[in-house]
């Protein structure tokens, strides 16, 4: 008989709306893969491009479109359904564009993380890249945090920074911190599933390394 010394690593749902290119990057990266397991891609909309992505790896599509219910508590009665149906031990929202109301961050708390992109507490909210060129920032970037009731608030896991550029424009500029996006957010899932996070009020310090620091080469 075959002896398999199997460890099963840490169950992670992945809550996304649309293109999924940093589910893309959980499902792909070759430093920190193995540590978590994506068990499940969850939609609120059934055109969101990253569920081919999670199909074509053979992972578990669930759609719950927030249109057919009648209000958000609903909408999120039903998520919760999906979402535990798979007992995960954290939930990812990874461009999950919809507000979530305090019960749904309290089922979840502590195993909740969103990834942001902007360098909170800079720009949370939408068009966060253009906000951050008006503004006339000299760095940028993206944010991995644990979800609280307070939109793109909660406890900093790690950050990415770019420069920005005398040439960028929103687009330019979101495209580079995309890139950072896709190293931050499996390094922070791999350190949750790891158990290597304590939080501290609004601090988390890492337990076994330091967090990851990307920053653009110039
Ligand atoms: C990312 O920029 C993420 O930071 C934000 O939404 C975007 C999702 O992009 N929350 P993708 O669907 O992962 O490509």
């Amino acid at each position: 008989m075959k002896h398999t010394n199997s460890i099963v690593p840490p169950a992670v749902v992945v809550l996304i709306s649309g293109r999924g290119s940093n589910l893309q990057a959980l499902l792909s990266d070759p430093a920190h893969g193995s540590l978590y397991r994506v068990v499940a891609v969850v939609s609120n909309q059934s055109s969101a491009g990253g569920l081919q992505i999670a199909q074509d790896h053979g992972i578990a599509i669930r759609c719950v479109e927030h249109r057919q219910f009648a209000d958000r508590s609903a909408f999120e009665a039903a998520m919760t359904l999906v979402i535990d149906e798979f007992s995960p031990q954290l939930v990812v929202l990874a461009g999950f564009m919809r507000i979530l109301t305090a019960g749904f961050v309290q089922h979840y708390a502590g195993r909740l993380v969103n990834i942001h992109p902007s360098l909170l507490p800079a720009f949370p909210g939408l068009n966060t890249h253009e906000r951050a060129l008006q503004a006339g920032v000299a760095l940028h970037g993206a944010t991995v945090h644990f979800v609280t009731p307070e939109l793109d608030h909660g406890p900093i896991i790690a950050q990415a920074a770019v420069l920005v550029r005398p040439q960028d424009n929103p687009q330019y500029l979101g495209e580079r911190v995309l890139v950072r996006e896709h190293q931050l957010l499996p390094a922070c899932v791999a350190a949750f599933c790891q158990n290597a996070l304590q939080v501290d009020g609004m601090r988390v310090r890492w337990l076994v390394s330091s967090p990851p620091v990307f920053i653009e080469e110039k």
